[in-house]
């Protein structure tokens, strides 16, 4: 049971990324500019606003730097580009990235699937990434995918994630995110991780990144919350998912979270109602309904007129 409300919640807006890059309709740059320049101005410190992997991984995402270069720079905004190499990280820094979140997977399974390489390997690249960045005001974050299970694995000994993290650390990276890729996560694992991982990392450097694949988002972030951890990623509208994680679909809903915190009293310093307009905007850009919840229900003091008979 939590007892204590009062510690702000950071938000990190992951739609421009995760979201996009799951998505089969093609999002125009101007359009993917003018996400991120809204999000912008709902409060958020952070934005994931885009990756530069391959073009051919991933083609949603494949104008980054035109991305990255059109954007309207908000003050305090944190805007982190996702990289996977050297390569990627060549090109985010060319593009100006705040920081780049470097991603690699707990299972082997999953990072051969989706970075064609062995998590020893990812290392071996993230090495080389440190030393490209080294003395630049750029920040690094490193995420350990597939932390609370793997659709091919399975479950992943967590002596295993805490390993990665020691390496993260040992690389010098500013912060760690546990990512629960496929939603395979509980609130019980996730409570007694989490509490682990604070001996070791600053509750003001660990990220939780959930998945809502099988209905247990929010609740993983109230045991991540009640355990110590204080930041998040989120996506507009629910949207997101891994494509080369079979069953993947959305991360946790950023306006469902809000809309959370906002009724348990935990402040996240983050604009519901503007929120919500422009999660609306959303199934017109892509096509499809989208899966968060309160933007179709709205908030619970947006009340309706009694039925005329009764009014
Ligand atoms: N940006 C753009 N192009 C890149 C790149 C990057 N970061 N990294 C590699 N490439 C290009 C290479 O230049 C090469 O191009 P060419 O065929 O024109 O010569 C091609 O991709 C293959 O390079 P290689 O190093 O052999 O990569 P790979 O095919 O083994 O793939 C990754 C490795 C990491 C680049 C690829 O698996 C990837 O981008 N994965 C990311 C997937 C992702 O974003 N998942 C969701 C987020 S977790
Ligand atoms: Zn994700």
């Amino acid at each position: 049971m939590i007892t204590d409300y009062s510690e702000r919640l950071v938000v990190q807006e992951v739609s421009p990324r995760d979201g996009l890059q799951i998505e089969p309709t093609w999002v125009e740059t101007a359009d993917k500019i003018k996400l991120i320049d809204e999000l912008s101005v709902c409060g958020f410190t952070r934005i994931e606003a885009g990756s530069f992997v391959s073009p051919k991984a991933i083609p949603a995402l494949r104008d980054g730097e035109a991305v990255f270069q059109g954007i309207a720079r908000r003050a305090g905004v944190i805007y982190v580009a996702l990289v996977p190499n050297l390569k990627g990280a060549q090109r985010a820094i060319a593009s100006n990235a705040d920081e780049l979140n470097l991603v690699l997977s707990a299972s082997q399974s999953h990072n051969m699937a989706n970075m064609r390489m062995t998590p020893a390997q990812s290392l071996v690249a993230f090495n080389e990434v440190v030393s490209l960045v080294q003395g630049s005001s750029i920040s690094f974050n490193g995420t350990v995918a597939t932390t609370f299970g793997c659709p091919f694995e399975g479950r992943i000994d967590e002596d295993v994630v805490m390993r990665l993290i020691d390496a993260y650390q040992a690389l010098g990276m500013q912060g760690i995110t546990l990512a629960d890729t496929t939603g395979m996560a509980n609130p019980r694992q996730v409570h007694r991780l989490v509490s682990r991982v604070l001996t070791q990392v600053p509750a003001s450097q660990l990220t939780l990144h959930f998945h809502n694949t099988r209905g247990l988002g929010l609740s993983n972030v109230l045991a991540a919350y009640e355990a110590g951890a204080r930041r998040f990623d989120a996506s507009l509208g629910g949207l997101g998912g891994c494509p080369f994680a079979p069953g993947a679909s959305g991360n946790i809903c950023t306006e469902d979270l809000v809309n959370l915190c906002d009724e348990v009293g935990i402040d996240t310093g983050i604009d519901l109602a503007h929120l919500l307009t422009l999660s609306r905007s959303l199934p017109a850009l892509l096509g499809h309904e989208m899966p968060g919840q309160v933007a179709k229900a709205g908030r619970n003091c947006d009340l309706h007129p009694l039925p005329p008979r009764f009014g």
